[in-house]
């Protein structure tokens, strides 16, 4: 620690929970499909809610994020973390999976798959950093070199997801705006490239055509996660603990927002992550 002090976690270490994280609630939707394909998991939910939105950060910050996020993961002994960010996904996972001794898995590869699989007219709809990445056309074109990628950033999205407007006609209005050029170009398969749009489904689909595919990639990413919790023999096979959840910034406000979702009070706790030092991340 560069300030001498080492910070005072509100959790104790569980051995075997897999680890998610994200900026805020976006994650929640990666959490039910965890929910719904490895019910017996116990898991362990990090929300950074004290420095939100990521999609306006540069490639560096995110990376440290990325960084302190999984040592904190690492202290608490996770077996396996999801990221649970897409735009943590594009810019740091291919770094930071040498860097740790647990599998990390990503959202990107996974979307990428799912939507080349269904269609050759894609859109992708994700945070500023994401679409500035360009990882998601980039990992299409690999999987299907003739496949034509459309990439929206959609800035406000999450804010008017963390602020629970998602039934104002603001939010309505904002995404047509979004979603303008993609229904020029035709799309037929739209990629949810940010875990926090999701819960913005019925709101868009009102404006994208009857027939338009959805693509979430939390669904292929839990799949692959169950393969390689099967392949290194660490899948749970009864239920253990209750989803604990942490965030960096008020619990409350969490709470509050992720109960709609959940459909019940989550436990969350605030707590404070390790600050980075050269010999924290040897
Ligand atoms: N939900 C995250 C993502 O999938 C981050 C959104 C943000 O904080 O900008 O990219």
């Amino acid at each position: 620690m560069s300030d001498g002090s080492y910070p005072q976690y509100a959790v104790t270490p569980k051995p075997g929970r897999i680890g998610i994280f994200d900026s805020g609630v976006g994650g929640l939707t990666v959490l039910s499909e965890i929910y719904r394909q490895l019910p017996n998991e116990s898991v362990l939910y990090f929300g950074d809610t004290a420095r939100l939105p990521y999609g306006s950060r540069s490639p560096e910050e995110i990376l440290y994020f990325v960084r302190q996020i999984l040592t904190w993961m690492a202290d608490q002994q996770v077996k396996m973390v999801m990221m649970a960010c897409n735009t943590s996904s594009a810019l740091a996972l291919d770094i930071v999976q040498t860097e740790f001794c647990f599998p990390i898995l990503g959202l990107i590869r996974p979307g990428a798959q799912a939507a080349a699989l269904a269609s050759k007219r894609i859109g992708v709809i994700a945070t500023a950093a994401t679409v500035n990445s360009n990882a998601y056309a980039n990992a299409i074109q690999e999987l299907a070199p003739d496949c034509q990628v459309w990439q929206v950033g959609c800035p406000d999205f999450v804010s008017i997801v963390e602020n629970n407007q998602i039934q104002d006609p603001y939010a309505h209005s904002v995404a047509q705006t979004y979603l303008r050029p993609l229904l020029r170009s035709e799309i037929d398969t739209l990629i949810y490239g940010c875990t926090h749009y999701p819960h913005l489904a019925p709101v868009l689909k009102r404006i994208l055509p009857p027939g338009t595919r959805y693509i979430n990639p939390a669904v292929s990413m839990v799949t692959a996660a169950a393969r390689e919790l099967d392949a290194l023999g660490l899948r749970n096979t009864s239920p253990t603990w209750p989803t604990e959840f942490c965030v960096s910034g008020p619990a409350h406000q969490f709470q509050r927002l992720a109960i709609q979702w959940l459909g019940r009070q989550p436990r969350v706790s605030q707590i404070n992550l390790p600050t980075l030092t050269a010999s924290r991340l040897a």
